[in-house]
């Protein structure tokens, strides 16, 4: 018997199905792994992952957090958070986590409910799409209406953020369509930027104006009107597509286990349990790469420096040297058996996490009260095809009697 080469493409349709199977043999024959076409490496190990994401003196994030960027090799010198290195990332860290603060996210709920009812309500129970109807519509909304994004414009953003995460096989460069869609976001946010400098308000693009970030020099001085245009494309990004993701594997994954749906239906308590179990079996945000600053030797194996490292948190969250059965949806496994890796770990961990629990929490909780018994249409499920993101584009649903 021969055994196939071992290949993870993060542009395939292995990768875009569901790459557990290629994750469990990288842990296993070659955890560093090298892909020759494109001239990467890849941690898979829990431990190994966990670590790296730690490292940022080694692991560096400031040469982008995609194949397309970190290939390059270039310095990028954006207001983006999720590409800096300290001390760039700890003086915007610090202010943002200023903004972001646990009063101004509990704020947010009684917006966040009422979206997802407004949403919720308005699907046919007979049939519907999970993601289409639903989980793609209302995260986009919360984020853009903290940032004061006028509401009818918020749908615009989505679609923006789906054209430049879409890859189609093989493609790792965005495409034209995506690269149009980035300009014209980043123009659209920049004119917004401008007209809330002449007009503040409470929401978040005002706070960001008004706020003074330290820099290189120990001065503190206000962000320009680029750096606020950058990490409010981010956001919808990093905040819209996850949740989004999130949410279309929970009805996949419930719709296969059943039994966990009827344990949350039976107690509401588990409902935090339930997201962070969705955050580990299927992690939204699969991957994050890092441009190695060194040469590093693991496993025998050395990453020489200057290359791109895929940190593969999908694949350390079923890693059977951290977690118990890991390949089992468990909404009431032992959670302390390792680091949750699905809202990454150390410096850049998920600014959002607060939110993206409580977004994931509440509708979960409306899900419950508006089906709680369902059934998945299989044949309709569609996956997306992006990178570092991963879930469904399409979950046909009907909601039994
Ligand atoms: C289920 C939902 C979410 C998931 C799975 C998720 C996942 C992640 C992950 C894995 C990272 C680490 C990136 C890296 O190390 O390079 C991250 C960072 C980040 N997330 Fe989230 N996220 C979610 C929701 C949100 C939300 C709602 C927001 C918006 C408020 C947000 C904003 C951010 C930002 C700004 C960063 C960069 C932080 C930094 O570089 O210091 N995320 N997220």
């Amino acid at each position: 018997m021969t055994t196939a080469t071992l290949v993870f493409d993060p542009f395939s349709e292995d990768f875009f199905n569901g790459p557990y199977e290629t994750y469990r043999r990288m842990r296993e024959e070659a955890p560093v792994y090298y892909n020759a076409q494109y001239d990467f490496y890849a941690l898979t190990r829990h431990e190994d992952v966990a670590a790296a994401y730690k490292d940022f003196e080694t692991f560096s994030s400031a040469r982008g957090v995609d194949l397309s960027m970190v290939r390059k090799g270039e310095v990028t010198e954006h207001g983006s958070i999720i590409v800096m290195d300290p001390p760039n990332h700890r003086h915007m860290r610090s202010l943002l986590n200023k903004v972001f603060t646990p009063r101004a996210i509990q704020s947010q709920q009684p917006m966040v409910s009422a979206l997802i009812d407004r949403y919720l309500s308005a699907v046919n129970p007979d049939g519907f799409d999970m993601v289409q109807d639903f989980s793609a519509l209302f995260p986009v909304e919360v984020i853009t209406t903290m940032q004061g994004v006028p509401a009818e414009d918020s749908q615009r953003v989505r679609l923006w953020i789906d054209d430049l995460l879409h890859r189609e096989s093989g493609e790792v460069e965005m495409s034209e369509a995506g690269l149009k869609s980035a300009i014209d976001m980043a123009i659209y946010y920049y004119k917004l930027v401008n007209a809330r400098r002449a007009e503040l308000g409470d929401d978040l693009l005002s706070k960001l104006i008004t706020s003074e970030i330290e820099r290189a020099d120990g001065a503190m001085a206000p962000l320009s009107t680029i750096e606020i245009t950058e990490f409010a494309t981010l956001l919808g990004g990093a905040g819209a597509e996850t949740v989004t993701k999130l949410l279309g594997n929970a009805v996949v994954v419930f719709g296969r286990n059943p039994d966990q749906w009827q344990r949350l239906l039976d107690d509401r308590g588990k409902i935090p349990f339930a997201v962070e179990e969705l955050l580990r079996y299927e992690a939204p945000a699969q991957y994050n790469v890092r441009c190695s600053l060194r040469e590093v030797t693991l496993h025998g194996v050395t990453i020489p420096a200057g290359k791109p490292v895929f940190l593969v948190g999908g694949s350390a969250n079923r890693d059977p040297a951290a977690w118990t059965d890991p390949d089992t949806f468990d909404i009431d496994r032992d959670r302390t058996e390792a680091q949750n890796l699905g809202l990454g770990y150390g410096i850049h961990s998920c600014l959002g996490a607060a939110l993206a629990r409580m977004e994931s929490a509440i509708a979960l909780e409306k899900m419950l009260d508006f089906m709680p018994r369902f059934e998945v249409d299989w044949s309709g499920c569609r996956r997306v095809n992006m990178q570092n993101v991963a879930g469904w584009s399409n979950v046909p649903v009907r909601v039994l009697r």
